[in-house]
């Protein structure tokens, strides 16, 4: 157990070592069973989270401010649109001086080609960790939020497989960062990945390259699929969600056109059927209801979105408390 986070931004899971996710495994379950016995935590008593939205968010939000008032601290919610980014504060000033008036800041931007490195200049300018709340490529607090729940569903994980399938939305073009997270953290953990997407979908290559790569390091399955229903065939985890063809275009009428042609790609009862019998499905939500996912699905006993949902508080609180402390 690596125990010295004080300090450490959270932007990637992948920039931690193993030891390090680790003992943020081991603390969000410590205080997950500290809530459930109510034995309060102030771990972070007089601490400011700072949190900077330059997108919406249900989830998110409401987690890490929970989170923060159940620390013993306090998080202050800023949208960029009622700051003055838009006249002219830049990622340097953002760092320098919300993190001189706060104890850590946490960021979601998700703009294509600008969010990851919008967070990692507001960090190279901040004395206070910067915790990535989503961006463009990765969402570190939910990838960390579904093993959490892999591991309350399946006990060790090692040796099981997660299906992360795109699915269809008509919503529109939504980041990538969700299954880019994921298929770099599971492999680390012993979990044979399916990457399941039409061919346009594809990640970005340099991040694939690294999935496989831990996956090879952990001895471990990596197989890039595009037959959603192969994907879902005796696995362990359908975690199908829709992500933008933002790899093959950025222009929203192209993407959207795209999208249509895979309308069929939806998480039904049939398709879930295919999955092992204790198989569990698996959304970070929103999710676009019998579009993306059958209603019977993500309300059936397979589903846990909710406990993913839930997860999101546990985990975060374990990384605030270790870092900000
Ligand atoms: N899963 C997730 O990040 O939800 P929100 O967009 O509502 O924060």
């Amino acid at each position: 157990m690596q125990t010295h986070l004080r300090g450490r931004d959270l932007i990637t899971l992948q920039e931690w070592t193993k030891d390090e996710l680790d003992t943020l495994v081991d603390v969000a379950f410590e205080l997950k069973r500290q809530r459930a016995l109510g034995v309060a935590h102030p771990y972070l008593r007089d601490k400011v989270l700072a949190m900077l939205f330059f997108f919406s968010s249900t989830r998110t939000r409401a987690s890490f401010e929970a989170g923060m008032a159940q620390l013993g601290g306090h998080a202050q919610f800023i949208e960029s649109r009622s700051t003055q980014i838009a006249h002219g504060d830049t990622a340097k000033e953002i760092g320098e001086i919300l993190g001189r008036y706060n104890d850590g800041i946490a960021i979601r931007q998700v703009d294509w080609e600008v969010g990851n490195a919008y967070i990692r200049d507001v960090a190279d300018a901040s004395r206070v960790p910067v915790l990535n709340m989503q961006d463009d490529l990765f969402h570190p607090h939910q990838a960390l939020a579904d093993l959490l729940t892999i591991i309350e569903r399946f006990g060790d994980p090692r040796g099981r497989t997660v299906t992360v399938s795109w699915a269809y939305a008509a919503s529109y073009q939504k980041p990538i960062s969700v299954p880019q997270s994921l298929m770099l953290l599971l492999p680390r953990y012993g979990v044979n990945v399916r990457l399941v997407h039409p061919p346009e979908f594809a990640l970005l290559p340099d991040l694939v390259e690294q999935a496989q790569d831990n996956a090879r390091r952990a001895r471990v399955g990596f197989e890039i699929m595009d037959d959603f229903e192969a994907g879902c065939r005796d696995t362990d985890v359908v975690y199908a969600k829709s992500w933008g063809a933002l790899t093959t275009t950025t222009d929203a009428e192209e993407g959207a056109r795209i999208i249509a042609r895979y309308a069929d790609w939806i998480t039904d009862e049939r398709r879930m059927a295919m999955a092992n019998d204790d198989a569990i499905y698996m959304h970070p939500l929103p999710a676009d209801r019998n579009v993306e996912v059958a209603d019977a699905v993500i309300d059936g006993v397979r589903s846990v979105v909710y406990d993913q949902a839930e997860n999101r508080l546990h985990g975060q609180k374990a990384v605030m408390a270790l870092t900000m402390g």
